[in-house]
């Protein structure tokens, strides 16, 4: 039997949750409060495994009680309950210790749905024991860690071209960071649609990036822990959808959760992206510390990089956190730039060259393996692990080879530009 408390100021709100609790046998109402400090003295009281308890309870709020629920009753997993999306709650509820929030109006289906994930995770929880939860997610804590802000820095991996090895680039990047054996390293794979990285790294975890969004759970130190998997190498991987349609279910508000939640986690986060400029990959390139933009030298690729440029200009993005980065040149196709030819349209130094070896990189994607594991020996891997020095050793003040950013074109140039380069 679960026991749950409920927490509103509207009687009639608590007698009808009740009433629809009642009829589950799973589920026993121990506690109904209309007030905050009410929702504390009980909860401490009778320990319910679950408290729902409404955001805008008279005296101390739903944050409130939230806050010390997580401090002083560890074992009740809080459902915050909202009357709309108050701006940012999902961010506030995360960093006070909710596992869920619900939005008023809701059916009382998905309340016993939330119930029971609370309900499920704070079991898993007790069962894999404080000590597990620490080690995999380096948070002390281990509750949202509301304490300290994010430490790690997000490296995105960007290009203004499809197929231009970003989840190869971003996979064994990742690897190489996680190899160096310094930092603890995740990778996330925000290709929400039709993301690669859990095939490069044959990884099968069943749980995704949409599962913390779909049930709009919190993405805290916990439940993020709790959906990465991790490689032989100990990097921790947090898929894309299984499958396309759940992409929608992702929300900026929610990526800006997580990858806050994977910062506190982690020194280095790495984001693989889609080509597209969603607003989940701008959102991941505006907090990201660093951006490897990758280009190759044909005209059409030298071309969508200079616009993905002027993008990064519009959003402000200082020029020192781009390193430009050279991948899949084949240099027998022709109508390829020199390296110099293309610098000098893009205005900027190519920091890295990745070696174009087909049989190299093939053979890694067949195997399911990064490449830094499958060739350490090769050049491409040594080119890799010279990126991951660099993003490993660089202060963002100071990466190499980008001194010379292009000029800022002008502001009604770079809008027509970005227009032109809006899919
Ligand atoms: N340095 C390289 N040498 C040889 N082949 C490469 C290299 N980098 C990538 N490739 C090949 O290019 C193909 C595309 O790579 P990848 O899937 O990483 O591109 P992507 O930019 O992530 O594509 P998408 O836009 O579809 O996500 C892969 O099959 C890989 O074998
Ligand atoms: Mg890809």
């Amino acid at each position: 039997m679960i026991k749950v408390l409920i927490g509103d100021s509207s009687e009639r709100i608590r007698e009808n949750l009740k009433r629809r609790l009642d009829a589950e046998t799973a589920v026993g109402v121990c506690a109904l409060v209309g007030g905050g400090e009410e929702a504390v003295q009980e909860s401490l009281r009778v320990r319910p495994d679950v408290a729902v308890v409404d955001s805008a309870l008279p005296g101390l709020d739903g944050l409130q009680v939230t806050e010390m629920l997580a401090q002083f009753a560890p074992g009740t997993g809080v459902i915050l309950t909202a009357l709309e999306s108050e701006n940012d709650l999902m961010r506030r509820a995360m960093l006070a210790g909710a596992r869920e929030v619900l939005q008023k109006p809701f059916s009382g289906d998905e309340l016993v749905s939330a119930i029971q994930r609370v309900h499920d995770f704070q079991e898993r929880k007790r069962k894999s024991g404080a000590a597990t939860t620490q080690a995999a997610t380096g948070n002390g804590n281990g509750r949202g860690g509301g304490d300290h802000g994010p430490q790690g820095i997000l490296v995105t991996v960007l290009a203004g071209k499809g197929g231009i090895g970003k989840s190869v680039v971003a996979t064994s990047l990742a690897t190489a960071l996680a190899q160096r054996g310094e930092s603890r390293v995740a990778l996330v794979d925000l290709s929400l649609q039709f993301g690669d990285v859990a095939a490069l790294l044959d990884v099968t975890q069943p749980r995704t990036i949409a599962d913390l969004a779909a049930h709009n759970a919190v993405a805290d130190a916990d439940v993020v822990a709790d959906v990465l998997s991790s490689t032989a190498t100990g990097l921790h991987v947090l898929p894309a959808p299984a499958s396309p349609e759940l992409a929608d279910y992702v929300t900026t508000q929610h990526l800006r959760v997580l990858l806050d939640e994977l910062r506190r986690s982690h020194e280095i986060v790495v984001a693989d992206t889609n080509t597209q400029l969603s607003e989940v990959t701008l959102e991941a390139v505006e907090s990201s510390e660093r951006i490897v933009l990758l280009t190759d030298y044909s005209v059409t690729g030298v071309k969508n990089t200079r616009l993905v440029m002027s993008v990064l200009g519009v959003l402000k993005v200082p020029d020192d956190k781009v390193m430009l980065v050279a991948n899949n040149r084949d240099a027998r196709t022709e109508n390829s730039l020199a390296r110099t030819q293309a610098e000098s349209f893009l205005g900027s130094k190519i920091a890295l060259e990745i070696p174009f070896d087909p049989a190299v990189v093939g053979a890694a994607v067949s195997r399911g393996a990064p490449v830094t594991t499958t060739a350490p020996d090769s050049t491409v891997s040594a080119a890799i692990k010279q990126l991951a020095g660099l993003i490993a050793h660089n202060s963002p003040q100071a990466p190499a080879g980008v001194a010379a950013a292009a000029a800022p074109a002008p502001a009604a140039k770079r809008q027509r530009r970005i227009l032109g380069f809006a899919r």
